[in-house]
């Protein structure tokens, strides 16, 4: 791809502020917005102009969006690398859909699966499926990554809606996690979900076992209380969990974009089957919006376009997601492996190396918690970090709605201060307002200045509703797809994940004090020999 159109004009608003945008085009924020059913999102805090928005938009469209975007919804198999199409629309599509892959329509066996999902949930939540104790209080999910992240964000961002049994989340190798999940449950009251969508990750199977056993301690028929998640059911029997609660999809479901399938069972059971199926709907809204509206009013588009500005073209490395809204704590981390696992690659398509960044650090935490731990950086450090904001024009609870208003005001807080900043002079007049004179006011008034023209973008949204969080989480999903088409690389494998677990496998016996350390280099043997006599 070639930004040097894009590069120039960056040069040109070195020497601009943000906030002069807006003195000479006193339309600006109307202009650089864009809505969509009841999302709105603000580009105008940044130093996008109609000459810079002209030219990503070109980008995008020399690049095949059009195309590529065609390809994703047809189930062509873009994804390369591994054989396979990206069709995890296909789970939240409506139901008149047709979607074939290589000329069959997968749809019957979506809707299926769906239906046995929302049966099973059903029964879990009235109690008409039960363990030996009774019904259902507690269910655990065992999985990691996008067998995790997902339904852990959900979970935690739909807390009002959540009334079926608890649901808790078992996801890291570190025995202390499963240990305390379960240290204060019933096992004749437990669902065990082992969500993997390969049923072999090491940490997955590892806590299946001890789940397994901690179940085999308390019931008479520990397999009767596993449902099994995955696309290898040969792997499931091995495991001795029955067909009849083995959720299964296709490898077409890639494992950050599996949430909508069976992977969100949890969410599910926790919510309700009716609003799960809300949660889907708004997914497929903004499928249609994304297939649909011309690119300067394209939700995904737009966030894509900000986010190849500041990343390829400014340089700034990495971007912070800051939800104003408490239940969305898990949005950054569940956008971590979105965006990281996705545009985290160095090679083209063709396996060319890249000739310029891929994707940035994507990192983050809600406000207004961020704001007393590390605004201080945004503010006044000297790296520039884009900031999205997010947040809700009501919340859940409306006899604290004042509380509410608090929060909304410090999101816009936030970004009017990134943009606008505090000049030396107002800060010195603040020091001489103090008291305080000649050179002390000077030094004072030099760490009180916020040099301000820093680029945010917020998203606003009216209440975090199961439909609003479906259009939010395909909205991020379509973005990572549109900023992988522009920088030609694909964005749905994961092979960088692969080294490390390999080795992890040949270390372990290391550990346990087997020889071959030799092979290793100096660091790694030194810590294992380390390690090894302290265990
Ligand atoms: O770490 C890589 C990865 O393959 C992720 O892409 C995936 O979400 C996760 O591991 C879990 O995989 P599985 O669902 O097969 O257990």
């Amino acid at each position: 791809m070639n930004f040097d159109t894009l590069l120039a004009l960056r040069e040109d608003t070195r020497t601009r502020r943000i906030t002069d945008l807006f003195d000479t085009d006193p339309d600006r924020a109307k202009g650089f917005s864009a809505g969509f059913d009841g999302l709105f999102f603000d580009y105008s805090k940044t130093a996008i102009d109609a000459g810079i928005r002209a030219e990503l938009i070109a980008l995008a469209e020399q690049a095949g969006l059009a195309e590529r975007r065609a390809a994703m919804f047809r189930g062509d198999r873009i994804n390369r690398t591994e054989g396979r199409a990206v069709l995890h629309a296909a789970l939240r599509a409506g139901k008149d859909a047709v979607i074939a892959v290589d000329g069959q329509d997968v749809m019957p066996e979506v809707r299926a699966t769906r239906a046995r999902m929302e049966i099973f949930a059903e029964a879990v939540r009235s109690g008409a499926f039960a363990g030996p104790g009774g019904q259902i209080t507690d269910v655990v999910n065992i999985g990691i990554g996008g067998s995790d992240l997902g339904p852990v964000m959900g979970v935690a961002a739909l807390a009002p809606y959540c009334d079926g049994p608890r649901v808790h989340f078992v996801s890291n190798v570190d025995g202390a996690q499963i240990h305390d999940v379960l240290a204060p449950l019933n096992p004749k009251t437990t669902l065990v979900i082992v969500a993997s969508k390969t049923f072999t990750t090491t940490e997955t199977m590892t806590n299946a076992q001890t789940a397994k056993r901690w179940l085999a301690a308390g019931v008479a028929e520990p397999a009767a209380q596993f449902v099994a998640l995955s696309t290898a059911e040969d792997k499931t029997a091995e495991f001795g969990i029955p067909p009849d609660r083995v959720f299964g999809f296709e490898d077409w479901v890639g494992g950050r974009y599996s949430m909508w399938g069976p992977i969100g069972l949890s969410l599910m059971i926790a919510i309700g089957a009716d609003d799960f199926a809300a949660f889907l709907e708004g997914g497929a809204s903004m499928d249609a919006h994304f297939r649909a509206a011309p690119l300067m009013d394209n939700l995904p588009v737009l966030l894509a376009l900000v986010g190849i500005w500041h990343h390829q073209i400014c340089g700034y490395p990495t971007r912070a997601v800051l939800p104003y809204e408490q239940r969305l704590s898990r949005l950054p981390a569940y956008l971590q492996q979105l965006e990281m696992e996705s545009n985290g690659k160095s090679v083209a398509m063709d396996g060319t190396p890249l000739g310029y960044v891929s994707g940035p650090v994507v990192w983050g935490e809600p406000g207004t918690n961020g704001q007393h731990a590390f605004y201080q950086l945004i503010h006044q450090g000297t790296a520039v970090v884009p900031c999205e904001f997010m947040v809700g024009a009501r919340g859940h609870e409306p006899d604290l709605a004042h509380q509410h208003r608090l929060l909304v005001a410090n999101c816009l807080a936030q970004s009017e201060a990134l943009m606008c900043g505090r000049s030396f002079d107002v800060a010195l007049t603040e020091a001489h307002a103090k008291g305080l004179s000649g050179k002390a006011a000077e030094q004072l008034a030099r760490h009180r200045t916020f040099p301000g023209n820093r680029p945010s973008t917020t998203l606003v949204y009216d209440l975090l509703t199961p439909r609003r969080l479906g259009q939010i989480v395909a909205l991020y999903e379509h973005r990572v797809f549109v900023e992988g088409v522009i920088l030609g690389i694909n964005s749905f494998d994961q092979w960088g994940v692969e080294l490390g677990k390999e080795l992890a496998t040949a270390l372990q016996p290391l550990l346990e004090g087997a020889d071959g350390g030799d092979t290793k280099d100096g660091s790694t043997r030194m810590l294992v020999e380390y390690l090894r006599h302290m265990m």
